[in-house]
């Protein structure tokens, strides 16, 4: 099949660079031995299972957004793009395949510990809260209602699952355990000056970050270095702030530009007459559902660099 960057990409297809591995959403490639291609394609995954469908303009989208906020943020962290041309490591042939979706990055060597901080209450951090006023072992104040400000963001890290797998959440003693004292420290610090500062930039557009999550790795000088994409919709909940007060005051999940939407189809739909319980093959996603899904990045892209 052949791809241009108007059409959707499910699954790259580069022959000019070995293949390192493909996420449920980014297509890895060596350049050489220190730098690695990261081809973003189209593929929605809900529930670590990933769609048979492709949303059309979904990688570009995301990679404009990572971009974005390596911008903002370079100055609180070094980051992972190189600064090189992606289309400067692929054949000629091959360029539009991964024009506008790709960063060409350094390749380091990534630590197991998924950096979440939350602003807010918010999904299964409010559903814990609920039932032990705390979220993932972090104690909170007494009172707070669904989609609530929390009083200071909380780092609630998670341990990197192996493919098909969920990520676990662990808690920051754990990280001390697995990577020492001076990193977890170092990385929990940094996570939370991340989002406080893309919380302010994100307020002035109209939309909260309530949670997120980082990912970092080592350069070969020992330098920590923040890597994978960063603020998405795949691995941040934003809300428009207009429909945040009212939610708030019904105690209601405000509107949300992530995967809501199609989370919310899904669990509804059937596989074979049966409820689908979430485990492949995933439930064909009409057509309807898939332009709304592409609208919803389209729009949390437009709101952000607009
Ligand atoms: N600079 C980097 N160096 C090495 N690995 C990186 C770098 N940036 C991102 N990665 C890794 O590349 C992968 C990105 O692909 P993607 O986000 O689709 O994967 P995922 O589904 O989230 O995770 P998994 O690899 O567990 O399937 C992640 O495994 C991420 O940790
Ligand atoms: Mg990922």
């Amino acid at each position: 099949m052949t791809q241009s960057s108007t059409s959707a990409l499910h699954t790259s297809t580069l022959t000019s660079l070995p293949l390192l591995a493909r996420g449920k959403v980014r297509d890895n490639y060596a350049v050489g031995t220190d730098r690695i291609l990261m081809v973003a394609s189209d593929r929605l995954s809900a529930f670590d299972v990933i769609m048979g469908e492709p949303i059309p303009g979904k990688g570009e989208l995301l990679t404009k957004m990572a971009l974005f906020w390596f911008d903002k943020l370079g100055h609180i962290c070094p980051n992972h793009l190189t600064g090189d041309d992606p289309e400067s490591v692929v054949s000629p042939a091959e360029a539009a395949q991964i024009r506008g979706r790709s960063m060409l990055v350094q390749r380091l060597q990534p630590i197991p510990v998924e950096a979440v901080v939350r602003g807010y209450l918010a999904g299964s951090g409010w559903k814990e809260y609920q039932a032990s006023q705390s979220v993932c072992g972090v104690p909170l104040p007494a009172g707070l209602t669904n989609a609530a400000k929390l009083p200071e963001p909380i780092y609630t890290p998670a341990a990197k699952a192996a493919a098909g797998e969920h990520d676990e959440n662990i808690s920051f003693e754990r990280t001390v355990e697995m990577i020492g004292p001076e990193l977890a420290a170092k990385i929990r610090d940094l996570s939370i000056a991340i989002y406080k500062a893309a919380a302010e930039i994100a307020l002035t557009k109209g939309m909260i970050i309530a949670d997120t999550k980082f990912e970092f790795g080592l350069a070969p000088d020992g330098t920590l270095v923040l890597m994978d994409e960063v603020l998405t919709p795949d691995s941040s909940r934003y809300w428009p702030v207009e429909g945040y007060a009212e939610a708030l005051a019904k105690g209601e999940n405000p509107p949300s530009y992530d995967k809501q939407f199609v989370r919310d189809w899904l669990e509804q739909a059937q596989v074979n007459g049966k409820p689908w319980d979430k485990t492949p093959p995933s439930p064909r996603l009409p057509q309807a559902v898939i332009e709304k899904t592409a609208a919803k990045y389209r729009e949390a892209l437009e709101r952000l660099t607009g």
